[in-house]
């Protein structure tokens, strides 16, 4: 019994830490018009998960929140958001061990796409203005 136990409490542990992020109805609290339709449906179904305050991993908390990321300072939004188009360019989220466990967490072409010039945008708009 007590070996059962030492197996599955680290079991359901690391099932935890890999879940977020998973589709479920979760989705960006208030965003105004940060985020265009487009862009939030790939951040809800692909990101939110560990990126929001549902999410079990604190390194990906401190990494970016979507919710907080429109209420940051000018500089920080540009910086984030400059993190996003470099991890979406190389292909490092959602993070690859999740993306082998739930194969439906990879990105498509088209949602790196839609991400990365939406986050691009963004950021040219913050430097003009
Ligand atoms: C399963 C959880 C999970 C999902 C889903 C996920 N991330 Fe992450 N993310 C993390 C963790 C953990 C870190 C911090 C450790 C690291 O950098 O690898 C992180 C870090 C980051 C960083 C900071 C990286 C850096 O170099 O500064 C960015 C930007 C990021 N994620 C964007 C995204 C985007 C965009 C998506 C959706 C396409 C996404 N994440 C989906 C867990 C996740």
């Amino acid at each position: 019994m007590k070996t059962l136990f030492s197996i599955f409490v680290p079991v359901i542990f690391i099932g935890f830490i890999l879940s977020p992020g998973l589709p479920g109805n979760k989705s960006i609290q208030k965003s105004g018009s940060f985020y265009t339709a487009e862009a939030k449906k790939v951040i809800d179904s692909k990101c939110y998960g560990c990126h929001s305050e549902q999410g079990r991993s604190k390194d990906a908390k401190e990494a970016l929140m979507w919710d907080s990321l429109p209420n940051l300072t000018k500089s920080s939004q540009v910086a984030t958001l400059d993190h996003i188009i470099k991890v979406l360019k190389e292909k490092k989220m959602p993070p690859e061990g999740v993306v082998k466990k739930y194969p439906e967490m990879k990105m498509s072409p088209e949602e790196t796409k839609v991400l990365q010039s939406w986050a691009e945008s963004m950021a040219d708009n913050l430097l003009k203005k």
